[in-house]
């Protein structure tokens, strides 16, 4: 049993890691996070009331806070997912990811050091900071390949530049210090409480309500799925189980066009909310002007972390997607209150 300290954990992938951390584990979990618009308490409502559950609202970025939250919970694992997260909003106001993602990994990984140092040299040896990182940070594919932990990196986003940024950071705290560190890059996520902006619960909100679906472009770009227990499942695995000083890359071999994804999900949603006015949920597909660098396509080879960790997807597409579609449908409280206020499924990030 380690007390895990996740930073992030009020949003998408942090909260999804929480939740089964305390549902499946016995590990202890608290909560550090901003609470910026993505971060959703309500998203860690089913831990709670959990006696090994704590949630500290704070920013990363706040090196004194940061110190004070070390010292009081004693973490064995530190998991890194807080960042801000849409490449959209990262080319409308690149100011927030210079900020929460470089200057609030380096806030973080200085507290982290400070605790390491102080700790006996048994537990220095099981410490662990796991810094949760992208694929987006090796840039953009042709037809063929993979990234893998050797791919150079490439990014061509604010967002993915500042997540590249923050990966050089760890790995220098780890070579230079000797802190023990490692880092795992995912491919797209996709399930239950993902914020509205992001491709599929947009696309699934959107079809509910009879809106348009926008897709960037031919809806050609390509992006390797994984469903987002998946991910949490792995996640886990690296930070108890992983290298230090390694590299992980997860992806659930699961490449699909955007175009296949809109197509895949009006499907589910004429299968599961059938709406009279509306036949087919395709006809609601509209092609818009391209986001500006838009990267082609994304791949991950995960032989790595099957090989030496033995972890695997357990959903495909197929079964991921409709329980994805069918959350949002039984959840309708979770999402409209972003679409009511917050958050109304405007786009962002159209001029470069
Ligand atoms: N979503 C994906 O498909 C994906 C894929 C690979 C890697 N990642 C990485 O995983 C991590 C989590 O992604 P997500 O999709 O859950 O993001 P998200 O945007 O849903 O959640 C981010 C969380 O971080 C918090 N946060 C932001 N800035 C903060 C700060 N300065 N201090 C404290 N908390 C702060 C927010 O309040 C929010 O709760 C990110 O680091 C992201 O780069 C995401």
């Amino acid at each position: 049993m380690s007390r895990l300290l996740v930073t992030g954990g009020a949003g998408f992938i942090g909260a999804t890691v929480v939740r089964h951390a305390i549902h499946a584990t016995d590990h202890s979990v608290v909560v550090v996070d901003k609470l910026t618009y993505a971060g959703n308490i309500e998203s860690l409502a089913p831990v709670s009331s959990d006696p090994r559950f704590a949630f500290v609202r704070a920013d990363v970025a706040d090196l004194p806070k940061m110190q004070e939250i070390f010292q009081r919970f004693q973490p064995d694992i530190v998991m890194h997912l807080a960042a801000e997260s849409h490449v959209d909003r990262s080319i409308d106001g690149p100011g927030e990811f210079i900020q929460s993602n470089i200057v609030g990994t380096y806030s973080l990984l200085q507290a982290a050091l400070g605790h390491w140092r102080s700790l006996s040299s048994d537990k220095r040896d099981e410490f662990r900071f796991h810094h949760i990182s992208t694929d987006e940070v090796f840039g953009s594919l042709g037809a063929d390949g993979c990234f893998c932990e050797t791919t150079p990196y490439n990014p061509n986003s604010p967002y993915s530049a500042s997540k590249a940024a923050s990966d050089h950071l760890v790995r220098a705290w780890q070579h230079t210090y000797g802190l023990p560190a490692l880092i795992s890059n995912c491919s797209n996520n996709y399930g239950p409480y993902q914020f509205p902006e992001k491709l599929i619960p947009l696309m699934i909100i959107n079809a509910l309500d009879g809106m348009k679906l926008p897709i960037y472009g031919a809806g050609s770009n390509v992006r390797d799925w994984l469903y987002v227990e998946d991910h949490a499942r792995a996640l886990l695995q690296v930070a108890t189980t992983g290298v230090s000083g390694e590299t992980y890359c997860i992806g659930g071999r699961c490449e699909k066009s955007n175009l296949e994804v809109v197509q895949a999900i009006c499907r589910l949603v004429d299968e599961l909310a059938p709406n009279p006015a509306i036949p087919e949920h395709e006809l609601l597909i509209d092609f818009v002007g391209d986001r500006p660098g838009h990267d082609l396509r994304y791949a991950i080879d995960p032989a790595k972390i099957k090989n030496d960790l033995g972890w695997e997807p357990r959903e495909t597409f197929e079964t991921g997607l409709r329980k994805t579609v069918e959350w949002y449908l039984s959840n309708r409280t979770w999402w409209e209150r972003i679409r009511s206020g917050i958050y109304r499924g405007e786009r962002m990030g159209v001029v470069a």
